[in-house]
């Protein structure tokens, strides 16, 4: 089936229409089409161009699907929650080898769709977590993540703007990848991040900057807690220069971007 599509729909890449016929015909794996061994049906081929338009629109395949993978694990995903990040992995790995199996509290602030406390949940298993989020829509998604994991024991979702004040508790670990982008960059963004993904998941205010300063404040709230978090790739000396009294280490990414701070108080 697929020689022909590829024929039919040139210029789209093999993977988006792979995954968008798999979608279409409601399968998991490209080896079930070769098993079924049926072509598509009148109404999945305009299913199928109807996403392709979608997609040749800017819409991101995970939108259009409701899925994407991360860490490994498969998550729900939608136009309410940004669509996470391979660098986000980095953060969650190192968050991973610190936690290992330690029985603590973790917080995870700006959670969106939970990728960072569902892979906590799932790979530390004596974390207990608190997923943070100012969008009642995105915490619907994450509570579908939480569920579809079977973690509902272990993470707790609190609706909360972590820029009014820091959830109350004592917590071991800090993590957060919050909104970094400087509000009058959102514009140059892609077409598909600022026309499809939630301006509340983007925009870090004028100078990209303020949850960070509120983290600061934060800092000097708590004491033995790890605070983790992810910063834009030019965002280094700024973040620094915030939290100078705490030593910051910074970790880079796989494309040498100054990307993971750490800090312990
Ligand atoms: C960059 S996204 C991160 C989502 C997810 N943690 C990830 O890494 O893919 C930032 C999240 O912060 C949330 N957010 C924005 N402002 C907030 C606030 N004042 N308080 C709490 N959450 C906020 C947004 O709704 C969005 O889900």
């Amino acid at each position: 089936m697929f020689p022909e599509l590829y024929k039919q729909f040139p210029g789209v890449k093999p993977h988006v229409l792979q995954a968008l016929v798999l979608h279409v015909m409601a399968l998991e794996d490209v080896s079930q089409i070769i098993t079924c061994d049926r072509k598509l049906n009148y109404q999945e081929f305009s299913l199928l161009k109807h996403y392709l338009t979608e997609h040749l629109d800017g819409k991101p395949l995970e939108y259009i699907t409701g899925k994407c993978n991360f860490y490994g694990i498969d998550f729900i995903v939608n136009n309410d929650v940004l669509i996470p990040r391979i660098e986000t992995e980095l953060l969650v790995e190192r968050a991973i080898n610190k936690i290992g199996n330690a029985k603590c509290k973790v917080l995870d602030l700006c959670t969106g769709s939970g990728v960072i406390a569902v892979s906590i949940a799932k790979y530390c298993s004596n974390a207990e977590i608190t997923a943070v989020d100012i969008s009642t829509k995105a915490l619907e998604i994450c509570k579908q993540n939480i569920q579809k994991h079977n973690v509902e024991g272990r993470i707790h979702t609190l609706e909360h703007d972590i820029l009014k004040q820091l959830p109350s508790g004592n917590f071991d670990f800090i993590l957060s990848n919050p909104p970094y982008i400087e509000t009058a960059t959102i514009q140059n963004l892609e077409n598909s991040v600022k026309n499809f993904e939630p301006y509340l998941a983007l925009d870090g205010g004028t100078d990209g900057l303020i949850f960070y300063k509120k983290f600061k404040e934060y800092a000097s709230l708590v004491t033995n807690c790890v605070f983790m978090f992810e910063i834009g790739f030019n965002q280094k000396n700024a973040i620094c220069e915030i939290f100078k009294a705490f030593n910051p280490q910074i970790i880079q990414d796989f494309n040498h971007n100054d990307r993971i701070v750490y800090f312990d108080v």
